[in-house]
């Protein structure tokens, strides 16, 4: 049973864009799980910048109001928005400025992603273009940087420089003998996390699933940083308004 009401900001949710959902038929599926989540709140984020399959900001949107459609068919609880996961390369900046890459959810914030094996100093350079440009960047799926994980300190510094960091909830799950699953609970019990999404691709091995996460998290913190986390933070970047 649902306990609590979550929200998504990193998800391939919209069928036919990206890697994410292959039709219309997965995209339903997964509204169905995230609806049964309690996932109430979905920013849709094709990726941008990998070159393949890529749709422009109003086709998109076309995209996205079908898919609010068949959300409303299912619950009248869930609303969709848009935005991208930017994959960082030089003038990637230009494209948000010029519109043709999408903010999340027409805020200030953007959800910026790099290649795993980045090194530290493009990473911050990159990140600090945004925040200079007046934007506030989410780096998107943290644990996956090597140059960070080596260097926990790290990620400190990027959110003095005013960098919000997000986590994948499935890399919060399995076994604490794992390191990394390990090494991923102890950035949530250092509270170096400011947000926890999917960044669902399908409704079988990348679903949108929430739940097992907020309680892992809520049982190395407490319940008022996982509120903050899956439900809190999200709503900031709805309202457009600082964490
Ligand atoms: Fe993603």
């Amino acid at each position: 049973m649902n306990t609590s009401i979550f929200m998504d900001i990193h998800t391939h949710i919209l069928p036919e864009v990206d890697d994410g959902a292959s039709t219309m038929e997965v995209t339903r599926k997964m509204l169905l799980q995230a609806k049964e989540q309690g996932i109430q709140t979905i920013i849709a984020t094709p990726h941008y910048g990998t070159g393949k399959r890529e749709k422009n900001p109003l086709q998109l949107k076309e995209v996205l109001e079908k898919v609010q459609k068949e959300a409303d068919e299912l619950s009248a609880d869930i609303k969709l928005y848009l935005g991208n996961e930017l994959y960082y390369r030089e003038a990637i900046l230009e494209a948000v400025v010029r519109g043709e890459a999408l903010t999340l959810a027409e805020s200030r914030y953007v959800l910026i992603e790099f290649s795993v094996g980045v090194k530290y100093n493009t990473l911050y350079q990159g990140l600090r273009e945004f925040v200079l440009a007046g934007y506030a960047p989410i780096l998107a799926h943290v644990e996956r940087y090597q140059c960070l994980m080596e260097d926990e300190e790290l990620i400190q510094e990027i959110r003095e420089l005013g960098v919000y960091i997000q986590m994948n909830a499935d890399s919060l799950l399995g076994s604490f003998l794992n390191k990394r699953t390990a090494q991923h609970r102890r950035l949530i019990k250092n509270r170096l996390i400011h947000f926890i999404a999917t960044d669902c691709h399908n409704n079988d091995t990348r679903a949108p699933e929430m739940q097992k996460a907020y309680q892992i998290v809520e049982k190395l913190t407490d319940s008022q940083y996982a509120k903050e986390l899956f439900l809190d933070n999200p709503g900031k970047i709805i309202e457009n308004k600082y964490l």
